[in-house]
């Protein structure tokens, strides 16, 4: 721990997207309140959120989508008939999602980017080192969940923190991609950033959706141009950054499932209810017999 820190206090959350790959699921549903298994993948980042010790959260939304502040409300009429029916541990679970974070939504009037997104907090972040989590990306790691990791990498380095993760190269171009010099086993000085790269990736080590970053980013994000597919891109601004010498990359450890795509989303559902042992009894027979069928060619 360096002591001469800031402490990180707040996380961005962007969730203005439409969703539009999760289709009709979304049409009036809020892509970040679908769930994994029982919990919204909202209440799992603010979950991961709380566990790295941040109190405010900062969520991005858009038009039609402020049901996702209400499933942080308390709802004294469900908190009721659960206590009537003498479900308290039920009703104390639900009270508690409202006591996660403070939470603090503003709206992404236009969608122009991640980077425009992540600008919109500048406001309520002020300059003091912030978390950021996309909900696509969730992060399964017992041992210490996603973000706290890269608190830990802020503390330890004072620099700021991308999450990494290896990826097949062929797959180099769906993502922000860094190079650069390893320091430790896990930890990068990063020398280049590229988003997106369609020819000549500069490594394989993927930026998964997870950073904690300097106040001063707000600046670089002010200054970049729309770069790929003509929107603000976060990466833009974090090359600044590493030109600077102020951004290092950290090896994530733990497994991710990409639950913006459909396959991820359903790899996640299934990897934490196989952790349930209540659902884990009656899925796993089903599925051997599932995958049986399948070879046999009856589905
Ligand atoms: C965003 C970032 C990209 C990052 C990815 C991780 O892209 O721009 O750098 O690698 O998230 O999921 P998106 O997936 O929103 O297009």
């Amino acid at each position: 721990m360096n002591y001469g820190l800031k402490k990180v206090r707040k996380c961005v959350v962007p969730a203005a997207g439409l969703g539009t790959r999760f289709l009709p699921a979304t049409k009036s549903v809020p892509k970040e309140l679908l769930p994994i298994v029982d919990t919204p993948t909202l209440q799992l980042i603010v979950g991961e959120a709380k566990h790295a010790g941040i109190e405010d959260v900062i969520l991005i939304t858009a038009r039609g989508k402020s049901s996702m502040v209400d499933h942080f409300d308390l709802s004294p009429e469900l908190e009721e008939v659960l206590a009537s029916r003498g479900k308290v541990a039920e009703r104390d679970a639900l009270r508690a999602i409202s006591m996660m974070a403070r939470l603090v939504s503003i709206r992404q009037h236009e969608p122009l980017g991640l980077g425009h997104a992540v600008l919109q907090a500048a406001g309520v972040v002020g300059d003091e080192p912030f978390a950021v989590i996309l909900g696509d990306d969730i992060i399964d790691c017992d041992e210490r969940p996603g973000i706290a990791q890269l608190v830990d990498c802020y503390e330890r380095t004072g620099k700021g923190v991308v999450a990494l993760m290896e990826v097949p190269w062929e797959e180099t171009s769906k993502y922000g991609i860094a190079a650069g010099t390893m320091i430790d086993e896990r930890t990068m000085r990063i020398d280049r950033m590229v988003e997106k790269p369609k020819k000549d990736p500069p490594s394989n080590l993927a930026v998964i959706g997870r950073y904690v970053l300097p106040g001063r980013i707000f600046g670089y994000l002010r200054d970049v141009k729309p770069g790929v597919g003509g929107e603000i891109q976060l990466t833009d601004a974090l090359a600044m950054l590493a030109a600077e010498g102020n951004l290092v990359g950290y090896r994530l450890r733990g497994r991710r499932y990409d639950a913006g795509d459909r396959l991820g989303y359903l790899k996640a559902n299934f990897a934490f209810a196989l952790k349930r042992p209540e659902l884990r009894e009656g899925l796993i027979p089903w599925i051997k017999e599932m995958i049986a069928e399948v070879e046999r060619g009856a589905r």
